[in-house]
């Protein structure tokens, strides 16, 4: 495929879009919209969350030292949307998108209950790294949806179903069918080890 180089761009795309929640001092609820997020180790299992200082999320997580990254499906599409335009500074965004706070197990901000997946989170680092810094949570508990489960104790993705978000053109995306599974190419190739 012939290339046409543009400028460096962050067009890893698309990425999930997810709805992290905190919960300042006074007890008091906000949800932001996060697309600069992803899973940076397996055992202690851990996310990242990168967040501009100016965001009103950023201090109050700072000074929590806790949060919880929710996963929506598309069909709530709009409310991540939603989420991602205005600021918990003077808007009550769970009553204003229509979102559902669910207290959590370990944390003090709440889960979503209209999101599939739910992992309660605690600041393990914070690391400046130009105009967003990452926050490096350790998960402390995760959550899934019991209606995702299938006879068999297995998690259905049909039902997680997340959001994807793209960089190169600012749209929300559906993250794709199956096309195989860990490992199915080899299996494909009999004698091969
Ligand atoms: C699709 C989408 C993705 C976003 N991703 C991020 C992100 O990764 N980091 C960030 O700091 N802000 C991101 N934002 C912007 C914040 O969600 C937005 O500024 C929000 O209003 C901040 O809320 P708060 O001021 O209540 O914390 C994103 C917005 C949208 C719509």
């Amino acid at each position: 495929m012939k290339k046409r180089t543009v400028k460096p761009s962050t067009y890893l795309s698309p990425v999930p879009a997810v709805l992290v929640t905190c919960q300042d001092k006074g007890g008091r609820p906000n949800i932001l919209t996060v697309a600069w997020t992803g899973v940076v180790c397996s055992d202690p299992p851990m996310v990242s969350i990168s967040l501009r200082p100016s965001r009103y999320s950023h201090g109050i997580i700072r000074e929590s030292g806790e949060f919880v990254v929710n996963i929506p499906p598309v069909d709530i599409v709009r409310k991540v949307d939603q989420c991602g335009i205005v600021s918990g500074k003077r808007v009550e965004k769970f009553s204003e998108a229509g979102l559902t706070p669910v207290p959590a197990e370990k944390v003090s901000p709440p889960l979503i209950d209209e999101c599939t997946i739910c992992l309660e989170c605690r600041v393990r680092e914070i690391v400046p790294l130009g105009v967003h810094d990452m926050f490096l949570g350790e998960i402390v508990a995760t959550h899934v949806a019991e209606e995702a489960f299938d006879s068999n104790g297995a998690i259905r993705m049909e039902i997680i179903n997340p959001l994807g978000y793209s960089a190169v053109d600012r749209s929300y995306r559906a993250m794709g069918d199956a096309l195989g599974s860990y490992g199915y190419s080899r299996e494909e190739k009999p004698g091969r080890r």
